[in-house]
């Protein structure tokens, strides 16, 4: 790793370390019961019986709770739910894990024990084919999932991060109307710009090539939990979710409350990366069953049921066609992509994106549909999009750059736009080529040897590669208070959750910054409802949108301070004017900023690969990314982030896969044991550096977001790398062993 790089270390730090951050799970309570979900062993049919007898007469059980007993939930009238249908409202299963029972008892044990006596029988129904085997269609409208029956007032193309960003808004003034034009406007998932088949007849070189990708799960540290709690019509509920305010938007829809009987809390949680960015089934079922026992009911989903209740990303299959002159520009780019979703919701893995505006080119088209399977429905995971889609783009930037014979680095500079290139509009900034410099420089890729094959040391086949990383640039509205106090204390409150990307540390700096005290002194308050609204912890949004809050509220504090007189410390200030403290509460709202900008952020990936010549086991020595994201606030934190990013990276590259078996309708992962992921052991240096953008178009602060940049290129990059390495273009992730170990005598 580099040298410890400036900023601050994070506050919340001796608490995590010390085992004083308290997460969902941890939480203890009077009189709390323990639930249990029972999943269905069927991808597809219906309940036919339930023998709940046995269970409900084993020790400690309270209650055995299915279809027939739980309370209707109205669920569809707010947006952020994961998966637009609710088990335990009918006898229906529409996909492997789906709950069909739940069990509360005293103990966790207790609950365990009786959810395996639960005898269920389901009349099964042949689903429809196995991803690939039918016709994908475009999605209805959605960027992400939408039910396919649905009223035009909880239009669920809301799921959208893009949407979010209008839900929130759109909730904090009026819950009820989400603007149906609006949301239209984002759903179109075809586009094109130019004559796509005359790009390609004028081109003198033509590259094309299908990539996949493979199911991915998420699966953090901490499993998704909640502890839902009423007291008369008032509902507390403790729930591990990125968004605390999306939690309770669904849970006062689904119970019929307003938002202020609704109290959802959640200070840390143990990593997301997508999964707990939306509201799943267990959630609103935990508040259901305590309502129904009467109880406090704690529920914690087991790492087997995290593969089947809180989204996965979905495998893409990607077609890109790439049309060139001979010295390498761009005259076509074609972007398919197409991924499976459940019967019931439209997900659009949104692969296609950043083709939009990563390279000049007077034809671009691209299109995403979907194909629905007996799955449950996918959700957004760690980059979603453009983390899957700049694999295939810059996979087939570098099949170009082998095919007009130009060196990878070269042949991006030739391509880099003026302008949006299927907007035309401006881009607020645009360092992508200062990003690829210096990371070329810092990596010494000059002295690369082009040839496939042509870096061998003994029996390890050296390979280097590069890639360029992009992200859609995520603005959500948020809201801060800011307490300076006599005794010098300075409270930041503020509602978002702590997902372990070192918020509380970002904006402790921009108050300590703005107000001109000792960060020290600065104290953050977080993680719930009663907070200042925000956004959720997704879309790597929060510097921006939290962050800007703060900057508001801080800046207008000490407009105050300043006013009660210019003379001594603050704190004198305000014993003279006979006050123990003074506050401000602000709101930054991204749609008065930046208005008509292409508001992106870029990067460089360059890693050298080691391969194995016998085994073919791919190893990573080390990756040198450059990366431009804004103004970089924390150094220390945004550090930290990208070199997750690029072990996230790796991962995808090299070791994670979940196996969907169509015959059985399930995924055959449901522990890490069958489910690969990177190890310390794995990762070899990182350098990671950040080119200048302090970007004012995208905030305030000039910041932008940098943890789900980091984990875009990586994959593609050391896919490049493989092939320089071994002449083997892997285009199917991740790139396993048998994929590497070509038959003797074979091509
Ligand atoms: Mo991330 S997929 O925005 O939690």
């Amino acid at each position: 790793m580099t040298a410890p790089t400036r900023g601050l270390r994070r506050p919340d730090g001796p608490a995590k370390l010390t085992g004083t951050a308290v997460y969902t799970a941890d939480n203890q309570m009077e009189g709390v019961t323990h639930a249990v979900l029972v999943p269905a062993t069927v991808p597809a049919g219906r309940i036919t019986h339930i023998d709940t007898t046995v269970a409900a007469a084993a020790p400690g059980v309270l209650a055995v709770l299915t279809h027939a007993d739980m309370p209707r939930l109205h669920l569809l009238a707010t947006p952020p739910l994961g998966q637009s249908t609710l088990p335990l409202q009918d006898d229906r299963v529409r996909y492997e894990g789906q709950p069909v029972a739940m069990v509360v008892a005293d103990t966790a044990e207790q609950a365990c024990h009786a959810a395996g006596l639960v005898a269920v029988a389901y009349a099964e129904v042949a689903g429809p084919p196995a991803f690939g085997a039918g016709e994908p269609v475009a999605p209805v409208g959605g960027l992400l999932a939408r039910p396919r029956r649905m009223s035009r007032k909880f239009n669920a193309e809301a799921l959208t991060l893009k949407i979010l960003a209008s839900a929130v808004a759109v909730a904090s003034s009026s819950r009820r109307r989400l603007a149906g034009s609006r949301l239209r406007a984002l759903a179109g998932r075809h586009d094109a710009v130019g004559d796509i088949e005359a790009g390609l007849a004028s081109a003198d070189t033509v590259v094309t090539a299908t990539y996949t990708t493979p199911d991915r799960h998420h699966n953090p540290i901490e499993p998704s939990a909640t502890l839902a709690d009423w007291e008369g019509d008032q509902l507390t509920v403790r729930d591990a979710t990125q968004w605390v305010f999306g939690t309770r938007m669904v849970l006062a829809a689904a119970f019929g409350l307003p938002a202020d009987h609704v109290r959802v809390l959640c200070p840390y949680i143990g990593g997301g990366f997508g999964c707990k960015a939306f509201v799943w089934p267990h959630t609103l079922l935990t508040a259901a069953a305590a309502r129904v026992t009467g109880r406090p009911v704690k529920l914690v989903l087991t790492r087997a049921q995290m593969f089947t209740s809180c989204g996965y990303q979905p495998t893409t299959r990607q077609t890109v066609t790439l049309g060139a002159t001979r010295d390498g520009r761009l005259t076509a780019i074609r972007h398919h992509s197409v991924n499976p979703t459940s019967t019931f919701d439209d997900y659009a893995e949104n692969a296609t994106d950043g083709t939009r505006w990563m390279y000049a080119s007077p034809a671009i088209a691209i299109a995403t549909r979907v194909q629905r399977t007996n799955r449950p429905t996918p959700t957004p995971m760690r980059a979603p999009g453009e983390g899957v889609g700049m694999f295939a783009l810059e996979s087939a930037m570098d099949e170009l750059a082998y095919s007009v014979g130009i060196d990878p680095v070269e042949l991006r500079l030739r391509n880099e736009p003026v302008v949006d290139p299927m907007t035309g509009r401006p881009f607020s900034s645009r360092p992508f080529t200062k990003c690829l410099r210096q990371a070329a420089e810092r990596f010494g890729w000059p002295g690369r040897t082009c040839e496939p094959g042509s870096m061998r040391d003994g029996h390890q086949l050296i390979g280097w590669g590069v890639a360029a990383a992009t992200m859609n640039t995520f603005r959500m509205p948020s809201s801060a208070r800011v307490r300076l106090h006599a005794d010098g204390r300075t409270i930041v409150e503020v509602g978002t959750q702590e997902i372990g990307t070192g918020l509380p540390g970002v904006v402790t700096m921009i108050a300590a910054e703005t107000l001109g005290v000792d960060p020290g002194s600065v104290e953050v308050h977080h993680g719930e409802t009663n907070l200042p609204e925000t956004s959720g912890t997704f879309g790597s949004s929060a510097t921006m949108g939290v962050g800007s809050a703060v900057a508001a509220a801080a800046g207008e504090l000490r407009a105050k301070l300043d006013a009660l007189g210019q003379a001594g410390g603050y704190a004198a200030r305000l014993a003279q004017a006979g006050l123990d403290s003074l506050e401000t509460e602000a709101r930054w709202d991204p749609a008065e900023q930046g208005g008509g900008r292409s508001i992106h952020t870029y990067g460089a990936v360059f890693v050298e690969v080691r391969v194995d010549a016998d085994l073919g086991l791919v190893r990573m020595p080390r990756c040198v990314a450059a990366y431009a994201a804004g103004r970089i606030i924390n150094p220390l934190a945004a550090r930290s982030q990208v070199i997750g990013g690029i072990t996230w990276g790796y991962g995808q590259a090299i070791l994670e896969a979940s196996i969907f078996e169509p015959e059985v309708g399930r995924f055959l992962s449901k522990n890490l044991a069958g489910y690969l992921m990177p190890v310390n052991a794995d990762i070899g240096n990182i350098d990671v550096s950040f080119v200048d953008d302090a970007d004012p178009h995208a905030s305030p602060l000039g910041a932008k977001g940098i943890g789900e940049l980091s984990a875009v290129g990586v994959s593609a990059a050391i896919a490049n790398a493989v092939f320089h390495a071994t002449g083997v273009r892997v285009r199917d992730l991740p790139i396993t062993v048998e994929r590497l170990l070509k038959p003797a005598g074979a091509d």
